[in-house]
């Protein structure tokens, strides 16, 4: 599976596996247990997504080794009062020591002394990375100015149809090494219809949700796609097989429509 370099030296599985709005119980634990069968090392959760228990049962009675699974959570915009006390209440849930990348979920007014924390929590190891998730420019500039510790991934929405929107964001991690992550790359299913994707995909012989995973790593960003479904799960993972062109790619990169699906970081001050 391609893995991507973090600019703290550790290697991170390029497709990862999206849980947001996986009910918690059964369906958590069949997808991501689905997912872990089908190839996936990589599992993104949150504390708000309310499954990291399921999450961790399902990584458990995979029988596979926990260093080769990286698993992600994230501080909820609530605990910012006690950040240590909520990545120990995700470790529990989970059933893990450690995870391998923590995020803050979102810019809260909080967020300079919570970062602080979490590097406190990086250096205690119960976080190898960590990293943050909505800050665009101005978020991270702030942070850099206050903290010598870049973080890791910035986690921000990504498609073609909001990559002009967010060039700015991408250009300056780039800039800095700060890796990005892709969510809802599949714009929650909003635009897989959208015609010039399915004339890319009908060109390539691969659905138009493999196109956009696949644009993904050619530009460098990890991906988490999120199915509940098997086949789409399996599918989801299967993007060595084919390359978008530089064409492809161009004519892509122009879709921006500024789409956020969910909620849109610009807005946070
Ligand atoms: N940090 C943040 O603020 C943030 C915000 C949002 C998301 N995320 C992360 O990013 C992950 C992915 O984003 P997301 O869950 O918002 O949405 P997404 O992955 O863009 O889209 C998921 C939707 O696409 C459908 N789908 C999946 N594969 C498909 C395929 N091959 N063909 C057709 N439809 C397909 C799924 O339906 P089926 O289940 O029926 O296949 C589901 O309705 C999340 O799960 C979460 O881990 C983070």
């Amino acid at each position: 599976m391609t893995a991507f370099e973090l600019n703290d030296a550790r290697r991170i599985p390029a497709v990862g596996f999206g849980t947001y709005q996986l009910r918690p119980g059964r369906i958590t634990k069949s997808a991501v247990s689905g997912a872990l069968a089908a190839g996936y090392r990589h599992i993104d959760t949150a504390t708000i997504y309310g499954n990291e228990q399921d999450v961790g049962a399902a990584i458990r009675e995979s029988g596979i080794a926990r260093e080769d699974i990286w698993v992600t959570t994230k501080l909820w915009n609530g605990d910012h009062g006690d950040p240590l006390k909520a990545l120990e209440t995700s470790l529990t849930k989970l059933g893990l020591d450690h995870v391998d990348l923590w995020l803050m979920h979102w810019p809260t007014a909080q967020r300079l002394k919570s970062w602080d924390t979490m590097v406190r929590a990086r250096d205690e190891r119960l976080a190898t990375s960590i990293g943050v998730s909505n800050f665009l420019v101005p978020h991270l500039t702030e942070l850099a100015q206050h903290s010598e510790v870049t973080p890791a991934v910035d986690q921000i929405e990504l498609s073609p149809f909001l990559l002009g929107t967010r060039a700015d964001t991408v250009r300056y991690c780039r800039d800095r090494g700060i890796a990005i992550e892709a969510y809802s790359p599949l714009t929650q299913g909003a635009r897989l219809r959208h015609p010039v994707l399915v004339r890319i995909a009908d060109g390539l012989g691969v659905s138009t949700a493999q196109v956009l995973l696949r644009w993904c790593l050619q530009h460098g960003f990890i991906t988490l796609p999120r199915s509940s479904n098997p086949d789409r799960i399996r599918a989801n993972l299967e993007l060595d097989g084919f390359a978008l062109s530089p064409a492809d790619m161009r004519e892509l990169d122009d879709l921006d429509e500024g789409l956020t699906t969910g909620w849109d970081p610009s807005t946070a001050s």
